[in-house]
C-alpha cells in the first residue's frame, strides 16, 4: 500500500520535511570552533598516537565515570575484547550474556577463545533477566557480560552479587550508555570493568572509531594498557604478544571537547523521551520505554514495541520519518552462531521483542515539532487499522 502526504509550509509552498533518524551536524555546528581548534593543535604538534590528549581524556573520562582508571582503545569492540582478556577470559571459558545486542558483544567473547552462553532478557527493560543467570553457571564460566542496551541500565547489583558468589568477573557493556546511572553510579563503573564505544552515532561520539575501558582495578588497567600497544609497556620490550588498539590523538582531542556537553546532551535526550512518552501514552497498541526506579536512562535509542511493527515502519517511511531496528535478528538465531546450536524458542522474550521493537528518531536536537509529527503519524497509522 502507498501513502501520500501533502503539507503546506509557510507562504511559499515547501516540500514536507521528513525527520531523520539521527543528526550529528547540528551539535557539530555549535562546537565547531572549539573542536576545529583542538584538532588543528594536534596537527600542529604532529603527535598522533598516545599523546597528551589521550592521557587527559582518560583522566577526564575516569573522573566522569567515577573510576580510578580509564584506558583508551581503538573502538568499543576492542574495549570488550581487551577487558575480557585482562580479566582472564580465554580458551575453555564461558561468558554469559544476552542475545539482543550488537554482535560486537559476542565477538569479543568468541574472539578470545571463550564460549558464548546466552540468557533471556527482561521484557520491560530489554536487559539481562537476572533470575536466569545462575542456572547457566558451571565450572567453565568465567564472566558475566550484561549490556546496558539503548541507554537503559541493566540491573547490575544482583549481577555483581552472583559474580561474587561464584568468583566470576562482571564486565559491563556500556557502549550505548555513556552517562547513564544505576543507583546514582555511572554505568561502566560498577563491574570489574566497563566498556564504551565512541562510534559516531553514540551519545559521546568521535569523528571516527574510538573506545574506552574504565575500571577501579589497577592490574586490569595496566594489562589493557600493555595489550593495546603490542604487549609493551617500555618501547620494544614485549612481555606478551598484544594488539594494535590505541585511541588516536585527534579522536581524543574531539572527545575532550564533547565530554563537556555530554550531561547537557543526555538531558535533552531525556526531555525528548518524556515528550514522546506523553504524546504516545494513550496509544494502546504501543508500548513506550520505561525507566526503572534505580536508573537514569540516557536514551541512546528511543525504542517502542508494537505488534504491527513492520507496517508502522513502512507507513512512517512513506511520511519521510526514518526509523531503525535494534536488532531484528537475535544473535542466537544468526548464521554466524549456528555452531552454538541454539534454536528458535530458546529465548522467547528476546525473540518476541526482536519482532516488535522499533527505534524512533532520537538525538538531542530533535524538536518538539518533529516529535509531534512522529507521534501524530503513529496515531494516524493506528486510527486507520
Ligand atoms: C552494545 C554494543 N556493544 C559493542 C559495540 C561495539 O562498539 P564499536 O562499534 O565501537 O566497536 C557497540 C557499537 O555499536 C554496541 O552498540
Amino acid at each position: 500500500m502507498r501513502y501520500k502526504s501533502k503539507v503546506r509550509v509557510g507562504a511559499g509552498m515547501k516540500k514536507a520535511m521528513g525527520v531523520p533518524f539521527f543528526d550529528s551536524k547540528q551539535h557539530y555546528r555549535l562546537i565547531k570552533d572549539e573542536v576545529d581548534a583542538h584538532v588543528q593543535r594536534v596537527m600542529d604538534s604532529c603527535r598522533f598516537v598516545l599523546g597528551k590528549n589521550v592521557k587527559c581524556f582518560e583522566r577526564e573520562f575516569a573522573s566522569f565515570c567515577g573510576t580510578e582508571y580509564a584506558v583508551g582503545v581503538a573502538n568499543g569492540t576492542d574495549a570488550l575484547r581487551l577487558a575480557l582478556l585482562a580479566c582472564g577470559v580465554g580458551k575453555g571459558n564461558e561468558v554469559i550474556t544476552v542475545p539482543n545486542t550488537f554482535i560486537a558483544t559476542t565477538e569479543a567473547i568468541s574472539q578470545n577463545g571463550a564460549k558464548i552462553v546466552f540468557v533471556d532478557i527482561d521484557p520491560q527493560i530489554y536487559n539481562i533477566d537476572v533470575s536466569q543467570i545462575e542456572e547457566k553457571i558451571n565450572r567453565r564460566t568465567k564472566a558475566i557480560l550484561p549490556v546496558h542496551l539503548f541507554g537503559q541500565p541493566a540491573d547490575i547489583d544482583p549481577v555483581m552479587m552472583i559474580a561474587k558468589k561464584y568468583n566470576l568477573k562482571g564486565i559491563e557493556d556500556a557502549c550505548q550508555a555513556h552517562g547513564a546511572e544505576y543507583k546514582g553510579k555511572k554505568t561502566g563503573s560498577i563491574g570489574d570493568a566497563g566498556c564504551f564505544s565512541f562510534y559516531p552515532s553514540k551519545n559521546l561520539a568521535a569523528f571516527g572509531d574510538g573506545g574506552m575501558v574504565v575500571t577501579d582495578g589497577n592490574k586490569i588497567a595496566q594489562k589493557i594498557k600493555m595489550l593495546r600497544d603490542h604487549g609493551q609497556i617500555k618501547k620494544y620490550e614485549h612481555s606478551v604478544e598484544g594488539y594494535n588498539s590505541r585511541l588516536d590523538e585527534i579522536q581524543a582531542a574531539i572527545l575532550r571537547v564533547k565530554l563537556k556537553s555530554l550531561d547537557e546532551q543526555n538531558k535533552l535526550r531525556r526531555k525528548n523521551a518524556w515528550i514522546y512518552n506523553e504524546l504516545l501514552k494513550d496509544v494502546d497498541e504501543v508500548i513506550t520505554p520505561i525507566e526503572t526506579e534505580y536508573a537514569r536512562h540516557v536514551y541512546h535509542l528511543y525504542v517502542i514495541r508494537t505488534g504491527k511493527r513492520d507496517e508502522l515502519q513502512e507507513y512512517l517511511k512513506s511520511k519521510g520519518i526514518s526509523t531503525g531496528l535494534h536488532y531484528p535478528i537475535p544473535l542466537h538465531l544468526q548464521k554466524a552462531y549456528k555452531y552454538l546450536q541454539y534454536r528458535e524458542g530458546d529465548f522467547p522474550v528476546a525473540e518476541k521483542c526482536a519482532k516488535q521493537i522499533l527505534s524512533l528518531p532520537m538525538f538531542p536536537e530533535l524538536t518538539r515539532e518533529q516529535i509531534e509529527k512522529i507521534a501524530s503519524g503513529i496515531k494516524r497509522f493506528f486510527a486507520r487499522c
